[in-house]
């Protein structure tokens, strides 16, 4: 009869053992005759099932709007100095993907769990918003620096209109852009910002594109997924910059003294050597 043997690693998503990989069960070579697109295999690797193409579009729109937002955004900068300090490209990239979380970037996520639960929730706008505010959190996906009410990020505008013209539904985005009207009576630059378009409308996207059943919607949502397509949008555009500084050899940056403020006392510390 046939041993079993454990194995120490279990994959469901590609098959390397043949003739040639596979992802998701597609040999390569079809991918590449058939004219799979970069959304077509991020469906296959990411979510195992081949998507619809207006979903697999808007995951290419999402990695052409997101890919670079210019040098002064927390990751350009990192990866700029680590550039600068002599890194390779990778140490230059990973410096500026660490940035990506709760305040740029990776605001994902959590933003579309959030839109999701209070809009399936029936809660209004308004009540998201100040139940968040009760517990101290902002709302993610909510609020730019430099985008206002006058000054709208383009972003946020190509996706919502392509979602407008392709998707079944844009509940999640509606109920996002509710949520914005609201914040924006508060202060200009609470504004939809790109991590809550992109998030609310994962959710949309996600719920009627006849995939997946609620409980499935809801697990990708907690793997993180979202924020992945973030990452992986700004790579492009952190490789760029790293590129960038080599290709005109800047030099080693250090931050100007005049830029910071200095507070320490001269006093003698507090505690001492016993
Ligand atoms: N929800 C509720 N209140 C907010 C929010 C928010 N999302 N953002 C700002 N505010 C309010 C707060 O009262 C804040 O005061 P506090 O510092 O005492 O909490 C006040 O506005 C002032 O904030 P600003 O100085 O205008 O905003 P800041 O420049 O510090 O933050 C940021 C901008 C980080 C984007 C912020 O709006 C935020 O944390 N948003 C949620 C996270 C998010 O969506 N990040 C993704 C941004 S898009 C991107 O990175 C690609
Ligand atoms: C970005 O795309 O990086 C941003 O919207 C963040 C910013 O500060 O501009």
């Amino acid at each position: 009869g046939e041993l079993r043997v454990s194995t120490n690693i279990v994959c469901t998503t590609t098959d390397d053992r043949g003739e040639e990989p596979k992802y998701c069960g597609v040999p390569i070579s079809d991918i590449i005759q058939d004219n799979y697109s970069i959304g077509e295999v991020i469906s296959l690797l990411w979510f195992k099932t081949l998507l619809p193409q207006w979903a697999t579009k808007f995951m290419e729109i999402v990695l052409v709007t997101a890919a670079d937002h210019g040098p002064n955004v927390s990751g350009a900068h990192n990866t700029i100095v680590t550039a600068r300090a002599g890194r390779d490209l990778g140490a230059s990239l990973c410096s500026g993907l660490l940035t990506i979380g709760p305040r740029f970037g990776g605001a994902v996520d959590m933003a579309a769990i959030n839109f999701k639960h209070f809009c399936d929730a029936k809660i209004s706008p308004p009540d998201f918003v100040e139940t968040l505010k009760k517990k101290g959190q902002r709302v993610e996906g909510i609020g730019h620096r430099i985008k206002t009410a006058e000054n709208r990020d383009k972003r946020v505008e190509l996706l919502s209109a392509y979602a407008k013209e392709t998707f079944p539904s844009i509940k999640y985005l509606e109920y996002a852009q509710q949520v914005e009207a609201y914040t924006l009576q508060k202060a200009n630059n609470l504004v939809l910002n790109i991590d809550g378009c992109i998030g609310a409308l994962f959710v949309d996207m996600l719920s009627s594109c006849g995939e997946f059943n609620e409980e499935e919607v809801q697990e990708i949502l907690e793997l993180g997924a979202l924020n992945g397509i973030f990452i992986l949008s700004r790579s492009i555009g952190l490789i760029g910059h790293a590129l960038d500084q080599k290709r005109m050899r800047q030099p080693l940056y250090r931050h100007p003294q005049e830029d910071v403020l200095y507070i320490a006392s001269d006093a003698p510390p507090r505690g001492g050597r016993k």
